[in-house]
């Protein structure tokens, strides 16, 4: 078959119907579109896991703050439709706003049900600083599941919060999806590879480095085996260059999601900065 390109939900229900009564299996890669080398290892893995491949592009407006960047996002079609074609896809659902929250919703905040994350999780790293956030992500992706039906969906580590509240949504409200986490994608020089690179000039683009250089550097201080959450904030803060506007370095147990003062295994030390005015966010996990 083809790759489909389809922006109606009853054309994107049709083909999976189908698929369905044939017993197929069924991944889904959601993304905002602007693909890169990240995305395109969620779909290679989708690939080699599931029968069929589905691939979501919307920028999700109810994930983005009134001061965000929603009207500037990368919208980048023509280039994801040739990407998602080339690695097999079998389709692109790529709705318009209207058609996943129908025609007035969004004029009104207060008219739409929204999955809402547990606030403990929610109320830190990057939903501190984004109210609303992540209760627009889970919403957005509660529907594409509903929609999509796929047996599992894949996500990048890079948004390792993002992970974290999926799979506990998934568990929680009992949804029969397999999440499956992917490593994070870096440029030869370590840079994680995001969408948001774009915005970087080059001068930027070379201080961002320092930000992969300060998660290098906590990994091989904890292989010597400094543990102290103190000095590995302090030593890491020492390497980030000093126009970049850290937000947070934080160190957290990645089981239960709670801060932790002790460095071990299943860590998740996550960091947001602002380079210039581009935020770009990375980690690790020890
Ligand atoms: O990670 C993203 O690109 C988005 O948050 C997602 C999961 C596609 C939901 O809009």
């Amino acid at each position: 078959m083809d790759m489909l390109l389809a922006n109606k939900i009853e054309n994107v229900k049709e083909n999976i119907k189908n698929w369905k009564k044939e017993g197929l299996t069924i991944g889904l890669v959601p993304t905002m579109g602007a693909l890169h080398k990240g995305h395109m290892s969620l779909i290679k893995k989708a690939k080699e896991t599931a029968d069929k491949v589905v691939v979501s592009i919307f920028v999700n407006p109810i994930q983005f703050g009134p001061n965000e960047d929603f009207e500037k996002y990368p919208r980048t079609l023509e280039s994801d439709v040739n990407i998602c074609q080339s690695l097999g896809v079998d389709i692109i659902f790529a709705p318009a706003p209207n058609e996943m929250y129908g025609e007035n919703t969004l004029l009104s905040n207060n008219n739409l049900t929204y999955v809402c994350p547990p606030y403990n999780v929610v109320d830190m790293l990057c939903g501190k600083s984004r109210p609303g956030h992540f209760d627009g992500v889970a919403t957005v992706v509660l529907k594409l599941f509903n929609i999509v039906q796929p047996d599992f969906a894949f996500f990048g580590q890079k948004d390792a919060q993002q992970l974290f509240i999926l799979k506990k949504m998934v568990k929680d409200l009992n949804i029969n999806i397999k999440i499956i986490g992917c490593p994070i994608v870096r440029e030869k020089d370590g840079l994680a590879i995001s969408s948001r690179n774009i915005y970087l000039s080059e001068a930027e683009r070379k201080k961002a480095l320092s930000i992969s250089q300060a998660l290098n550097k906590i990994e091989q201080l904890y292989k010597q085996g400094i543990s102290s959450v103190d000095i590995l904030f302090d030593t890491a803060v020492s390497i980030l260059d000093k126009d970049i506007d850290l937000e947070y370095l934080e160190f957290i147990n990645y089981d239960t999601f709670i801060r932790t003062q002790k460095a071990e295994k299943n860590t998740l030390v996550a960091i947001a900065a602002r380079v210039g005015n581009t935020r770009l966010i990375d980690n690790i996990i020890l």
